[in-house]
């Protein structure tokens, strides 16, 4: 017998409620079709070699703006198609309202070309996407294709330009609302270390995490203060220490690597290459926006006490 893909779960009790939640069931249906896997894994590896590195990488991720650049970027063919879709309807019911499909015409024309840097900036942050996430990933990346393909040959439709821009934009909107499931469910591009300082105590007290002396020298350790957990380097009798959940996916910043760089020591993270400065969180190389949540530290009479800082510093 031939196996469905996938399949998306019967409404528990049916009914209005049961075809609401129908909703979240079809936007978490692509991150369970392994069938993408091939696909996914092959364009995060030709989006990784064909993308460049360095500054221009970090720009696309949102590094220097400390936010990440795709959904920003998003906006603008998101703004421009929808005000087309607008102009078009409106085209169609005012009395001589024909002359408005000049303007729909030019605002698609924006929404196509404005949808290229969003997509170099979706395609640097996917290469890092877990499994589960690129799947869902590569469908809202083959809908906003398909909606640019739709906007690209309204230019030259002629009649059926208004129809085409309006198909464009309705696949849009469904691929963007998959972006932001894929952001809000599936926790791509959010902060992952958001709520360690509330687990800690919201920054208002120190607590002891253990003896200055079980400390190894110079290596990174984790310790817990409260329910957050630390990420610690001591090195001889100073401590330093930051949240050890990455902000960029969640990896443990603990088995990581340190090293020295020009503002003290910071930490690279071992998935991605993250790397956060100790001293004040600040993200200086890889796919991170987010700073590191920092970590006030005493040693009081052979003891380490630590205190999360909310929210990180700038
Ligand atoms: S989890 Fe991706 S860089 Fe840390």
């Amino acid at each position: 017998m031939r196996r469905a893909v996938f399949e998306v779960p019967k409404p528990p009790g049916g009914g209005r409620q049961g075809a609401m939640s129908l909703i979240g069931d079809l936007f978490d249906a692509p991150s369970r079709m392994t069938a993408l896997d091939p696909l996914a894994s092959r364009a995060a590896d030709v989006a990784d070699r064909l993308l460049p590195g360095g500054r221009v990488r970090a720009l696309l991720h949102g590094r220097p703006f400390r936010h990440p650049a795709h959904p920003a970027m998003a906006f603008v063919p998101i703004g421009t198609s929808l005000s087309a879709l607008l102009l078009d309807a409106a085209a169609a019911v005012l009395p001589g309202g024909r002359a408005l499909h000049a303007p729909a015409r030019g605002l698609s024309a924006v929404a196509a070309a404005s949808a290229a840097p969003a997509a170099l900036a979706g395609w640097a942050d996917y290469t890092q996407l877990h499994p589960d996430q690129q799947r869902t990933a590569i469908v809202h990346a083959t809908g906003n294709a398909l909606a640019v393909t739709c906007w690209t040959a309204s230019l030259v439709a002629g009649r059926r330009a208004p129809l085409l821009r309006t198909a464009g934009t309705l696949v849009a909107g469904a691929a963007g609302a998959l972006g932001g499931h894929l952001s809000y469910r599936w926790a791509a591009g959010a902060n992952h270390a958001e709520h360690l300082p509330h687990l800690a105590g919201d920054g208002k007290e120190h607590v002891d995490v253990g003896a200055l002396a079980d400390l190894p020298d110079g290596e990174l350790v984790q310790r817990r203060a409260g329910d957050a957990p630390l990420c610690v380097l001591r090195r001889g009798g100073s401590v330093r220490a930051l949240a050890d959940t990455c902000t960029h996916l969640g990896a443990g910043l603990h088995g990581g690597e340190v090293r020295d760089g020009a503002g003290g020591p910071e930490v690279v993270c071992p998935w991605h290459g993250s790397t956060f400065r100790f001293d004040d969180g600040a993200v200086v190389g890889g796919p991170a926006t987010a700073p590191q949540p920092t970590v006030d530290v005493r040693v009081v009479d052979g003891r380490v006490l630590a205190r999360v800082d909310a929210p990180p510093q700038p």
